[in-house]
């Protein structure tokens, strides 16, 4: 799983060919779709031959006495799939001219923005992608240009990755795309998808990517989410609200992105046992209430960013474990005491990381942390803090202060577990510098790295 979701995740951050890496790298995740399917690139060439060997095939002739007219000539795949295309290409605008060569006389599988291979049951040449990231194609006359038009009715069962970022596509998510047998990847994002969560889009059980980020989807997220194998879940900038379910950790998620909703209530406990959390984005949402101290057991968080909500409390001195956290944001929220030293230790944010307390109520910071502020890593302008510029007025500090505030269990605060190791040379250097993705997805073009 771990190959085949990486290879799925960069192949679309690359925008490369993502079904030769799936083929010719034989890492899909059930084998003998790998087997059949890598088998299937190498005829891929033949493709011709095999078009007009069907395309001659025909149905048998009608016997003269039937009193039904016979049934219409079965289509191929790559002819079902021609149709809707074209069908599609009728009911655009394209100002752009992305669909310019959909015509007689080209090749389907040479249709701008389209991927063909061979269909693993019956080795028919089939569309197996549809790319139109950026082409910025909507209805006609300023008509509304439902997703239904491409992605339902069954049109291309064959489809593997379905990529639209930046269109007009509107309405709500057609339910086919679960039956589509080998759909590994959606990319709705920046359309004007409406409608809940589209709960059954994601039941196809090989779905490892998910982009409905910067569209108008509504109501809350459904705890099935997590239940699926999903390795990208990027739902950003959407209307989503209410609290997140109990069951977050459940997923094997890596990237997660959930800034700029409106979603309130704590952030659930069981995010801290997610097991492969890489990067999490909770900023911009209405988020309430103390930090989980779970959140420390998250070893392979880099980014972990809960900027700009309403939460409050202390920093638990189990963060002091996030021990690969590199960017690690509690900026514009209410929280207060003392940042703890162990956190201000950690190598990774040390080493060119990024610690962002602003706009808080901090009032003290260990010693470890002195020496981040002065290398500008760490930020805690406008908190509470003596001796330091750019805080807030005493008189504000004052009166923050002045009601009492506590957290559920507030020991555990105190609570370190983890053995801390920092403060060997060896830890000090070899500190994993890769570029966060999650961060890209705040803004609505496609993603690339
Ligand atoms: C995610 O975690 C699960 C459960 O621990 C594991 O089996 C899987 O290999 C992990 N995937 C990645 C991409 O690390
Ligand atoms: C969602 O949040 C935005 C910004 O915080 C706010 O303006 C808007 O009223 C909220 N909408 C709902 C439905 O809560
Ligand atoms: C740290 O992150 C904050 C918030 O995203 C950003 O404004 C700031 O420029 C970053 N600082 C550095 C040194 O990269």
């Amino acid at each position: 799983m771990g190959t085949t979701t990486k290879t799925i995740f960069s192949s679309v951050l690359l925008c490369s060919l993502l079904l030769q890496l799936y083929f010719s790298e034989g890492v899909v995740a059930q084998e003998v779709v790998a087997k059949s399917e890598s088998e299937a690139l190498g005829e891929t060439e033949k493709r011709e031959t095999l078009e007009i060997i069907i395309g001659g095939g025909g149905s048998p002739a009608p016997s003269p006495e039937a009193p039904c007219p016979p049934p219409p000539p079965k289509l191929n795949r790559l002819d079902r799939a021609r149709r809707a295309l074209l069908n599609f290409k009728s009911l655009i605008d394209d100002p752009n001219c992305y669909t310019q060569n959909w015509v007689d006389g080209t090749d389907t599988c040479d249709f701008n923005g389209i991927r063909c291979a061979t269909y693993p049951t019956d080795k028919q040449t089939a569309v197996a992608g549809v790319d139109l990231n950026g082409a910025r194609v909507t209805g006609q006359n300023g008509c509304a240009l439902p997703l239904s038009s491409l992605l339902g009715q069954n049109q291309i069962p064959e489809l593997t990755f379905f990529h639209v970022n930046s269109n007009g596509f509107a309405g709500s998510v057609p339910t086919d795309v679960i039956n589509f047998p080998y759909f590994f990847e959606l990319d709705l994002s920046n359309n004007k998808v409406k409608g809940q969560f589209p709960l059954d889009a994601i039941k196809s059980n090989l779905l490892v990517f998910l982009d409905l980020r910067f569209n108008e989807l509504t109501g809350p997220i459904p705890y099935q989410l997590f239940q699926r194998d999903l390795d990208v879940i990027f739902i950003n900038n959407n209307h989503f609200t209410q609290c997140l379910p109990q069951n977050f950790g459940s997923t094997p998620a890596r990237y997660l992105t959930f800034a700029n909703n409106n979603l309130t209530g704590p952030i659930p406990k069981s995010v801290g046992y997610a097991p492969n959390l890489t990067e999490v984005l909770f900023l911009g949402n209405q988020f309430d209430g103390c930090l989980p101290i779970e959140i420390g057991n998250l070893k392979k968080a880099v980014v972990f960013d809960v900027s700009k909500n309403l939460l409050t409390g202390p920093i638990p001195l189990s963060f002091g474990c996030l021990k690969s956290i590199q960017y690690l944001n509690l900026a514009h929220n209410k929280f207060y005491g003392c940042v703890p030293d162990n956190v201000c230790q950690i190598p990774s944010l040390r080493n060119n990381g990024n610690l962002s307390l602003a706009d808080n109520y901090f009032n003290e910071v260990g010693p470890s942390c002195w020496s981040l502020i002065k290398s500008k890593v760490l930020d805690v302008s406008k908190n509470c803090i003596p001796g330091l510029p750019n805080q807030r007025s005493p008189t504000e500090c004052y009166y923050f202060y002045k009601t009492k505030k506590t957290c559920p269990n507030p020991s555990s605060f105190y609570t370190v577990p983890c053995k801390s190791h920092w403060g060997h040379p060896s830890s000090e250097t070899n500190v994993p510098t890769s570029a966060p993705v999650t961060y890209k997805t705040l803004k609505p073009h496609r993603l690339r790295l």
